[in-house]
């Protein structure tokens, strides 16, 4: 690995990777950021990146990945000979109110890089594509059970259909042409830099601006979450370890039901402002539930663990304090990024309920 092209890098786990790369490993090489800076993406993720490694290590790319022709140069420019793909649209509920950028980022796009790394590449063995998926692509479980690498697929949302799509592009590239792929399925993940529409970030910003916390229907759907630092090892582990043409399922092995987050998050920052435990707990309000709402994640990680000797660093006590130690240290940024597109979104979203 020399020069990595990372894909939606201005995002929330792809500037997090970026950062984890560049500090904690001993990658000597450079990394290409090529992100279109859609409403998730964020230059000022990496601004102490940017400050420290551009044109030396660190080059930013400002690029949608369904331009062929941009993408094709880019390849050429930097003689990239790795790819890390997180770019994608992300969020379940967007997916659900406008489902076209989904099919056109996370499909088109991932068949564009696709289609420009084999073109590139040839025949190369010395060189790798990782697509970054998810576990919604296995659909949803029952009270007991878990996702394994070999779980049929079952996708409810546009969102995860998408993305489900684009897995089985990357392993039809693989078994046709012999590109060298490696594939990851995800659980949620969370910590620092993660945009305010998704859960976790949501309930410390409302909290700090006393605002009601919206749970979806009962609360109690159940997720699998992971420290994103921990995902990014997890990635870093398949990138260095990983057997070409093999898939690892990564989890943060914490199922918490959605209510449980809230109040944790409630009491934390209770914890923080000097109030009594429960203090925040009154804002909590049962909303309308998601539309086709999967009821229960949670993914076995055997495999990285026993085959690659990856594993989690922190759980989730450790990691929930250290993200809401990290929003509230970081001020700016949150007021940043509560500007603008956010804004609308939220007030939006408050309407359709
Ligand atoms: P995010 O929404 O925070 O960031 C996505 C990034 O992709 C943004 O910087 C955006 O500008 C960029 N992008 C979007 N469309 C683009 C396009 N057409 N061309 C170039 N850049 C584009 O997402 P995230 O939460 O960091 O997720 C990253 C990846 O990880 C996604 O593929 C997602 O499906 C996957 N994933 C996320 C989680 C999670 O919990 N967040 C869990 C499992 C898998
Ligand atoms: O499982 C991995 C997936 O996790 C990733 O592939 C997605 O990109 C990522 O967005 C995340 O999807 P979720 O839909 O699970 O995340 P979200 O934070 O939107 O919601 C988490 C849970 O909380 C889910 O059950 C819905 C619920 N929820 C969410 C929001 C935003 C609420 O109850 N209230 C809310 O306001």
């Amino acid at each position: 690995m020399n020069v990595i092209m990372v894909t939606g890098g201005a995002g929330f786990i792809g500037s997090n990777f970026i950062r984890y790369v560049l500090e904690k490993t001993d990658f000597k090489g450079k990394i290409v950021n090529v992100d279109k800076l859609t409403y998730a993406g964020n230059p000022e993720n990496l601004s102490d990146i940017a400050q420290k490694y551009s044109s030396t290590r660190y080059f930013f790319e400002q690029t949608d990945i369904c331009d062929k022709e941009k993408i094709a140069e880019l390849f050429k420019k930097y003689n990239i000979d790795t790819v890390v793909h997180f770019a994608a649209e992300s969020h379940v509920d967007r997916s659900i109110l406008g489902p076209k950028d989904f099919i056109e980022t996370n499909i088109m796009g991932t068949f564009n890089l696709l289609e420009n790394a084999r073109n590139y590449w040839g025949q190369r063995t010395d060189v790798r594509f990782h697509h970054i998926s998810t576990d919604e692509v296995y659909g949803s479980l029952g009270e007991t059970g878990y996702f394994y690498e070999t779980t049929p697929y079952d996708p409810r949302s546009p969102y995860s259909a998408s993305k489900a799509s684009s897995d089985h592009l990357v392993e039809a590239y693989k078994h046709t042409y012999g590109l060298p792929v490696t594939k990851s399925n995800c659980s949620n993940n969370y910590g620092p830099y993660h945009f305010p529409e998704k859960l976790i970030p949501l309930l410390i910003l409302n909290i700090l601006d006393q605002k009601p916390l919206p749970v979806y229907g009962d609360g109690l759907n159940v997720r699998d979450w992971l420290y994103v630092e921990d995902h990014c090892s997890a990635i870093w582990t398949i990138l260095t370890k990983g057997i070409v043409g093999e898939t690892y399922n990564i989890g943060g092995e914490n199922e918490r039901t959605n209510i449980e987050i809230v109040n944790t998050v409630c009491e934390i920052m209770a914890e923080k402002h000097n109030k009594e435990k429960d203090f925040y707990k009154k804002l909590i309000t049962f909303v309308k539930d998601r539309p086709g709402h999967d009821r229960r994640y949670a993914i076995n990680c055997d495999k990285i663990k026993q085959q690659l000797g990856w594993k989690q660093s922190v759980n989730f006590e450790q990691g929930i304090r250290k993200t809401v130690e990290w929003y509230l240290a970081n001020s700016q940024w949150v007021k940043n990024v509560q500007s603008g597109d956010y804004k609308n979104w939220i007030n939006k979203n408050y309407e359709k309920r």
